[in-house]
């Protein structure tokens, strides 16, 4: 059953550093892996959860640039639970009307990922609903500097007038510009650290830091953060007035 997305004051868009899988493997005596496939369970509740909370827009964070640096076993498995995560997420994306799209560099992502990555952003690309982005490879200030490396290239070859150049500009060159900017940034597990995501676009959002580890993240904890924004955002506008 495909639900409208509900016609709220905000936050339009929330984007979340899901953090702590690691430990909550370690805490019940299993590999990290074992977190992570939990962690990729969580993805599915959330996503259901948002047309109910206003949100049309959620952007999750998957894996970083900095992600290569753990061991080969982790990379791999992680590697490999995308490639199972998009096979088998795919009908019940597209039958709640969930468009897809992924940001970070392609590069380095094995063929077979990237094939299916392409996939389900093909196969979803007429979906109205909620609007999921995975980032995948993705860190803040590497995404910056592609954007100004074609952006650069393009002046180059005489297509942008640099005189031109503005906060618009820089932000069409974005893996996200097709998105708004996030409104809420939530990171799970205790951490109080960006991590190199989103930096840009995230430049007037809210920040709510969890001590829930990833996999035990609800959708009732996720609305009362997002009915939280809501009501900061409330208190603002009295204040202004
Ligand atoms: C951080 O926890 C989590 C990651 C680096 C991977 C995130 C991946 C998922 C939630 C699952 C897959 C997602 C999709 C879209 C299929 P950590 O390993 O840093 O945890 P720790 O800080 O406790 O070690």
């Amino acid at each position: 059953m495909v639900k409208p997305i509900r016609e709220t004051d905000g936050p339009r868009h929330v984007a979340i550093i899901m953090d702590g899988n690691g430990r909550w493997a370690t805490q019940r005596g299993r590999p990290r892996l074992f977190g992570h496939h939990a962690g990729a369970r969580r993805v599915r509740e959330i996503v259901e959860a948002c047309p109910d909370a206003g949100v049309k827009y959620l952007t999750i964070f998957a894996f970083s640039t900095e992600n290569w640096k753990r061991t080969q076993v982790e990379v791999a498995g992680l590697m490999s639970l995308f490639r199972r995560y998009i096979a088998k997420e795919t009908r019940a994306l597209k039958s709640e009307n969930v468009r897809v799209r992924f940001i970070g560099d392609r590069i380095r992502l094995d063929h077979k990922l990237v094939a299916l990555m392409d996939e389900l952003e093909q196969f979803t690309s007429t979906c109205t609903g909620v609007n999921l982005t995975i980032a995948i490879n993705y860190g803040s200030r590497d995404e910056v500097a592609r954007a100004v490396k074609r952006l650069a290239q393009d002046a180059a070859a005489g297509r942008l007038d640099p005189d031109t150049v503005n906060e618009e500009t820089l932000t069409r060159y974005l893996d996200t510009h097709v998105l708004p900017d996030p409104d809420l940034v939530i990171r799970t597990s205790g951490e109080a650290r960006i991590s190199n995501f989103l930096l840009w676009q995230s430049a007037y959002a809210e920040y709510e830091f969890v001590d829930t580890l990833w996999p035990d993240f609800s959708a009732e904890e996720f609305t009362r953060l997002v009915e939280g924004y809501r009501a900061r955002d409330r208190r603002f506008g009295a204040v202004k007035a």
